[in-house]
């Protein structure tokens, strides 16, 4: 079998705790077939010398570089996360078009391709993940590599004429015709790429998952919902609930519901208008009043990155200002919580929670929702609030779909979970956790693999 080399910007060491999707999904891909993963070291260094970090555990071999402060201000914190995220995500109002990043974007991914072409073997296969490497399978054609490529993007595509805002976005997006696979996280993804490249690549679209680019060469477009691990977390959960962190939260609530969001704290994941929507409920619903609380885990993420700083103060004012207007001296409504959880204590949480609040703005996939889901006692599920907007939209057909925008509707579905009869919640969770279960991670990772090895090589 062709050895698996999974490249991302983020890679999870071992012993380290990965945060967001990515990482935790590339971790039991990569346990389940072992390969080598291949990424940032996380370090930012004064001046890169060039050497890289190898460890190998469990039949993954890890291989991580450093970068220059400069570099991460300009590819990392600069282009990929001021630029291509809100980009990505719908959000033109807050993208910075400055030159200098693009060009260290640029810069990193050349490097990316130096460092990591004479690690690859003609017969392997190279499964490259996220908007930081959108160049680089281009860059590794450049230096004479020929073995498969596939390309996964773990955030939404937006239609062309947002992704045409940026300069120079046919130097970028066009350089994704560089792979033999090209896969997205939902049907609409995979469609608003080939109407870009139709658009603005001069390409053809070939039956329903081709493009045909105008020099003759064929490109392949997929959709591959990333799942979970759901089997683990399912076990995970049901242990969870007799660690102390989860008996403590459990014996502070008083006998009053629970309700829980995790998330990075990341203005995608709509949190302002959640807490709104929130205290929406508890005005609007005055007779719910006090028997619930709203517990939203919001660990700092890219905290250097400008506009998650000004997201994390504006947070900190809505929150007091809902529980200043709304609290009683023995119950606090809603409880903010920027610290991270060890993922099983999470998983705990999950099953306590009665309500579990996925209401991003935009959402590539969103993993919390599906977790949450894994997480319930099959006897006595909790209900999902899920944005409409999150690409587990699709697949969760038994949620409470919501528009995170639309604060009174979100106010409706927390009363309408809050009231929710036994008999509904079990036949909502049984609809959503069949699919969890079905296309769990190991089926997202070999039905990517599988369509990568089915392409036919000219
Ligand atoms: C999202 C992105 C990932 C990223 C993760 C955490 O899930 O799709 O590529 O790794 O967020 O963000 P960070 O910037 O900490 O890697």
């Amino acid at each position: 079998m062709s050895r698996l080399v999974v490249v991302s910007n983020r890679v999870a060491l071992p012993g380290e705790s990965a945060a967001g999707g990515l990482a935790v999904g590339l971790q039991a891909a990569l346990a389940a077939r072992g390969g080598l993963w291949f990424g940032w070291s996380g370090k930012s260094v004064r001046e890169d010398s060039g050497a890289l970090h190898e460890q190998t555990e469990r039949g993954i071999r890890y291989v991580t570089l450093d970068l220059s402060r400069q570099d991460v201000a300009a590819y990392y914190n600069g282009f990929s996360n001021r630029t291509l995220w809100p980009l990505l995500h719908f959000r033109l109002d807050l993208v910075d078009y400055a030159r200098e990043t693009r060009v260290g974007y640029r810069r990193v991914n050349a490097l990316f391709a130096e460092r990591l072409a004479p690690l690859l073997r003609d017969d392997d296969t190279v499964w490259i993940h996220d908007y930081h490497l959108i160049p680089l399978a281009a860059m590794l054609r450049e230096r004479g590599i020929r073995c498969r490529i596939g390309f996964f993007l773990h955030v939404p595509m937006p239609s062309a004429d947002i992704a045409a805002s940026l300069p120079d976005h046919a130097l970028l997006f066009g350089a994704l015709y560089a792979h033999d696979l090209v896969g997205f996280q939902t049907r609409r993804d995979a469609e608003r790429f080939r109407s870009y490249a139709r658009l603005f690549g001069g390409a053809t679209l070939v039956g329903e998952d081709g493009l045909r680019l105008a020099d003759g060469r064929s490109v392949r477009v997929g959709a591959f919902p990333i799942g979970i691990d759901a089997r683990r977390i399912a076990s995970q959960a049901a242990a969870a609930v007799s660690k102390p962190a989860v008996r403590q939260l459990q014996a502070s609530m008083g006998g009053r519901e629970l309700a829980i969001g995790v998330d990075r704290l990341d203005y995608s994941k709509g949190l302002p208008e959640r807490f709104r929507g929130f205290a929406r409920y508890l005005e609007r619903y005055p007779d719910d009043r006090g028997r619930m609380t709203f517990l939203q885990i919001a660990p700092v993420s890219r905290g250097e990155v400008q506009e998650y700083r000004l997201l994390r103060d504006q947070l900190e004012g809505i929150a007091g200002h809902i529980n200043g207007t709304h609290a009683d001296p023995e119950w606090t409504p809603l409880r903010y919580v920027n610290r991270n959880f060890a993922h099983a204590t999470l998983t705990g949480f999950y099953r306590l929670a009665a309500i579990g609040v996925v209401t991003p703005l935009r959402d590539g996939m969103n993993l919390v929702a599906k977790e949450y889901v894994a997480s319930q006692d099959p006897e006595n599920p909790g209900v999902l609030l899920l944005s409409m907007f999150a690409g587990a939209a699709a697949e969760l057909e038994g949620a409470l779909l919501v528009n995170p925008y639309d604060l009174d509707g979100v106010a409706d579905a927390f009363a309408r979970a809050a009231a929710m009869p036994l008999a509904e919640r079990r036949e909502r969770w049984q609809s959503m956790m069949e699919p969890v279960a079905r296309h769990d991670i190991h089926a997202w990772c070999e039905d990517f693999l599988a369509a990568l090895r089915a392409v036919p090589r000219s």
